[in-house]
Formats: structure tokens, sequence, C-alpha cells
């Protein structure tokens, strides 16, 4: 009860305020998305995330050493497909010689150490920008799960520690950890996008990889059939519970800032790690206001990033975490 109680006498000076400050960033919490092209020489700069790029194979070399060097030992990998290659069966997701299988091979061999992710899904890969098989106006949940068991296999074989289903299929991850057993691979972790919103913060993802939902007659517009309705709070934990059953060994809430309620939710019932996904979305508005001078941006960014793990992950997947790494430092 105040006088005896003063809540401001352990805000009195920076010293003080470290000791009682509850958490830290450090380089560990993070993973960093990495978009892969084809080509040489290549680091193409992301029309909606400014200071973000896409990097060919020799110049991804050049990315994963200076993030090593700044002590992140994780990256998340993403490619763009040529258009050519696309169809609707993920045929190309499967290519023991495609580009994320090289990708995968590039990282290791200039980092071995380095924690390689890949993300489980068919939208680059789809002609149509659906994370699954698409026939009569529907994404097709088994056919596609088996597509995806497929991938998440090709990847552990080209060298992946952890594959990263974000396509919200039902039973996804338990036909991937069936497969990744029945073929040895009993150490590659999976990480499952478990709550992942059809969310609007997506959009700079989809301009980076040109994985939009194609406007065609016949093909949904939009994820709703398979993310998750943004009102609901009490499905993402369904959906974590029945992830780690399947066999997931890390779960995963995205997008980050909207949802820390389902991120604190999570924290609370789950005795796994618990990723949060800053996505494309939350990082082009940062960038937006203040560029124009609005917004502070190593002061906004930080107090997000200090927000999503106040509120429960033990990982951060977000492309801000070389800009925060190097403000640590
Ligand atoms: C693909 C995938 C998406 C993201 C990660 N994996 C896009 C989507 O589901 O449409 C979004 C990441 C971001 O916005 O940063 N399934």
């Amino acid at each position: 009860m105040y006088p005896l109680r003063r809540n401001r006498r352990l805000r009195t000076t920076p010293a003080l305020r470290a000791l009682v400050r509850e958490i830290s960033i450090t380089p560990d919490d993070f993973i960093v998305p990495i978009f892969v092209v084809e080509g040489k020489g290549k680091k193409e700069e992301i029309n909606s995330m400014p200071g973000y790029y896409r990097y060919s194979l020799d110049t991804l070399k050049t990315e994963v050493k200076s993030l090593w060097d700044l002590g992140l030992k994780s990256v998340l990998l993403f490619v763009k497909v040529s258009e050519k290659l696309k169809d609707n069966g993920g045929t190309e997701a499967i290519n023991t010689d495609g580009l994320m299988q090289r990708a995968i091979k590039t990282v290791k061999e200039t980092c071995p150490d380095m924690v390689v992710m890949t993300d489980v899904a068919l939208d680059p890969y789809s002609c149509f920008g659906h994370d699954g098989i698409v026939a009569n106006g529907q994404i097709i949940n088994d056919d596609t799960n088996a597509i995806l068991a497929e991938m998440a296999l090709s990847h552990a074989r080209a060298g992946a520690d952890v594959v990263a289903p974000s396509d919200m299929m039902d039973g996804r991850i338990f036909e991937m950890r069936t497969l990744l057993e029945d073929e040895g691979f009993v150490d590659t972790a999976i990480m499952s996008y478990s709550a992942k919103y059809a969310s609007a913060f997506y959009g700079p993802f989809r301009d980076a990889l040109d994985s939009a939902p194609v406007d065609a007659q016949d093909i949904p517009k939009d994820k709703k059939t398979y993310q998750m309705d943004p009102a609901n709070r009490d499905e993402a934990i369904k959906e974590t519970l029945m992830d780690i059953d399947e066999g997931a060994d890390i779960v995963m809430v995205k997008p980050g800032l909207c949802y820390l309620d389902i991120v604190r939710d999570i924290k609370n019932t789950v005795n796994v790690p618990v990723a949060v996904y800053q996505v494309s979305g939350e990082y082009a508005m940062i960038k937006a206001a203040s560029e124009r001078g609005w917004l502070d941006h190593d002061a906004v960014m930080m107090e997000q990033v200090i927000a999503i793990k106040r509120a429960g992950a033990s990982l951060i997947a977000s492309y801000f975490a070389k800009d925060v790494v190097k403000l640590l430092h």
C-alpha cells in the first residue's frame, strides 16, 4: 500500500531497471526467414519489404555467414519458384535438385552448425497460389497431406534440421512424422504452424514469392477454408494440442502482434517450445511509418519483439532479426 510501496523506486536508473527486467532479447531468440531465387549474383529488394531481399544461392552464402557472425543460429528458407515449374500437385516441391533442396545444401555447406528450417506448403509451387491441391473449387486435404509428407522427407534428405509445415491441412503433422520415422529421419524436428490465421498481414510475403491465390473462376480467392478465423481463440488451443499429439516438436502462432492473447493461452497450456512469426505485413508497417518519420523504427521494433517474447514466445521468426541483433551489439 502507498506510500510503503512506491512502484517507481525500481525504475529510477537504467541499471536498476535492467536488474529487475523480466525478459531480455538475445540472438538465440530468432529464426531468420530467407527468400531464395534462381540465378547468380542476385540480391533483389522486395518492393513491399524495404531492406529485405531475395538471394541467389551464391549471395545466400555470404548472407548466411554474416548472420552466423552476428550470432543468429537459425534460418527459415522459402523459395521463389519459376512460373513454368508450377502446377496443381506440387511436383517441383519434391524435386531432389529443386531450388529448396539446393538452398538447404548451400546453407549446410557454408555454415554446418546453422539450424536449417524449411517451409512446407504448396503455395510457392502451386499454379493456383494455394497451399494444397485444388479441385472443384476446394483445397483437397488428404491428397495434399501425402505430397506435403513427401516434401518434408525431401527436405530432410537434403539436410534440413527442422521442417515447418505452414499449410494448415488437418492431419499433416501425423503424415509427416510417420513418413520421417519410416525413412529413418528420427531426429528431424517438426515446427508446426499450429495456429495460423487467415490474415491480411501476409500480403508482402506473397509479393516476395509471387505466391498469392490466383484470380480465376473456381479458385478460392482466399485461404479461409484452411487458415483460422481471426475471431477464434479456443480453436487455437485445439489446433495446437492436436499438432503436438501428431508429433510436432515446436508449435507456432502466426501472425504475431495481433495474436499475443493466443500466444499466452498456448504458452500456459503446452509444454513444448512456442514460436511466433512476426509476419511480412508487420514488418512493412513499421518500415513504412518510420520512412515517413511517423514512428521511431528501432524503438517500435524492439517494443514489438519484447512484447512477443513477454507473451510467451521462446522463438521468434522475424524479418527484423538482423536489425535487432545489430542494435543489441
Ligand atoms: C506459406 C506461407 C505464408 C507465410 C509463411 N508461409 C503465406 C500464406 O500462408 O499465405 C506468411 C509469412 C509472412 O507474411 O511473413 N504457406
